[in-house]
């Protein structure tokens, strides 16, 4: 189950999740009435479960340590009393440094949250500048010591690299302080120039410039080499994980096109081959749900050429492969090239990308979709 809490401080340029700072939300839609609300729509989603308990939980956002932990806990409570939870359930939180006190730890962890994730991005202050990053990233180590000692089991920490203006250098810098923290797994995300934000615009207008491919490509390689000389393998193109057990098997669980529902505004929801999405805005959201009415904006069935494109898309992000019988017979003919040009090994019956085809995976997809 993904629970979306759409909430912000403030709002970085360069995001455009479905997100509002206090500013941009009136009545109908407050921070106040947010738990209550979300937990409308996961007491009436709770027959659609079918009975089958919750596996993994991630409260994501937009910045859900915005609400209070009290607020948390009884939405993932209202998860366990309509759908049910397993035994082992993960539990997730993302956080950004500065949203987060002993105290408030302490309740998520006592309330069943067992993962958090902090978005770090960097830990050089002019990139958090242009990032527009508010947090100071002094309080990062005290964040995460917080959450140890709150007893999370599972910290994660997101990067961001590829900003303008930053050096590798600043990149290195960056990583090694991850590393220092002791992270269970990393993210890191190559910034995307999302259209529509200030960002965007700042790109548009010359005032910063993106860095080429190439210089992002050396990022990412050397992320991959100090992460896992850091004992942090690859399990997916962007993740790093300390061992299999720290893998985020919410996320894996997207990435093997498994099902899902999604609570809050503009959440999608995948089950059974069928998607279907709510409406975006919280107030719009609140507003159907208080009239006793459903948040669903729109939907569809995912037919059986859709889901193989997702299948290839996906599975071939992961270290552990494509396995071949997902392709077409036109793209396992392309298979060998791929080899020989040195972008995927093949074993056991699946694919796999190296480490120059995880630099070129688009391409490489693009290849294997028929
Ligand atoms: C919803 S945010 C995480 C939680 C929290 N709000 C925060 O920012 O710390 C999820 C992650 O998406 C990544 N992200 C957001 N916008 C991005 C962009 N334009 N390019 C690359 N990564 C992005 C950031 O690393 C961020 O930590
Ligand atoms: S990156 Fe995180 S903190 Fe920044 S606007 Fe997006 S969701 Fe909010």
């Amino acid at each position: 189950m993904y629970v979306h809490v759409p909430f912000c401080s403030v709002r970085c340029g360069y995001c455009d999740f479905n997100t509002y700072t206090a500013d941009e939300l009136g009545e109908g839609a407050t921070r106040a009435s947010y738990a209550d609300t979300a937990i409308g729509e996961i007491v009436r989603s709770g027959p659609a479960g079918g009975g089958r308990p919750v596996e993994t939980v991630f409260f994501g956002g937009g910045t859900p340590t915005q609400l209070p932990a009290g607020d948390l806990v009884r939405m993932l409570g209202a998860v366990d009393d309509a759908f049910g939870l397993a035994a082992d359930v993960e539990v997730t939180t993302e956080a950004n440094p500065d949203s987060v006190t002993p105290q408030s730890l302490a309740t998520l962890r006592a309330g069943g949250f067992n993962r958090i994730s902090f978005g770090v991005q960097s830990a050089v202050p002019h990139v958090l500048a242009t990032l527009e990053r508010t947090h100071d990233p002094a309080n990062v180590p005290q964040a995460v010591r917080w959450a140890r000692e709150a007893g999370f089991e599972q910290v994660s920490v997101d990067l961001i690299y590829g900003t303008p203006g930053e050096s590798m250098d600043d990149w290195r810098t960056s990583l090694e302080q991850a590393v220092a923290l002791g992270p269970d797994h990393v993210s890191a995300y190559a910034l995307i120039v999302e259209q529509g934000t200030a960002f965007a615009r700042k790109v548009r207008r010359g005032e910063v410039v993106m860095p080429d491919d190439d210089e992002t490509a050396d990022k990412y390689l050397l992320a991959d080499d100090l992460l896992t000389a850091a004992g942090l393998g690859w399990y997916e193109l962007s993740n790093w994980a300390r061992d299999d057990a720290a893998q985020c098997r919410h996320n894996v669980l997207y990435w093997h096109s498994d099902d899902w529902f999604g609570i809050g505004p503009g959440a999608h929801s995948h089950v059974a081959g069928e998607r279907w999405w709510n409406v975006k805005h919280p107030a719009a959201y609140a507003q159907r749900l208080a009239q006793d009415g459903s948040p669903r904006h729109d939907g569809e069935t995912i037919d059986t050429s859709t889901a193989q494109v997702e299948r290839i898309m996906l599975e071939t992000r992961l270290r552990s492969g494509l396995a071949l019988s997902a392709l077409g017979q036109d793209a396992r003919s392309r298979v060998g090239g791929l080899v020989e040009r040195g972008l995927v090994t093949v074993g056991d019956d699946r694919l796999t990308l190296t480490l120059t085809g995880r630099l070129l995976a688009d391409a490489v997809v693009r290849e294997l979709v028929d």
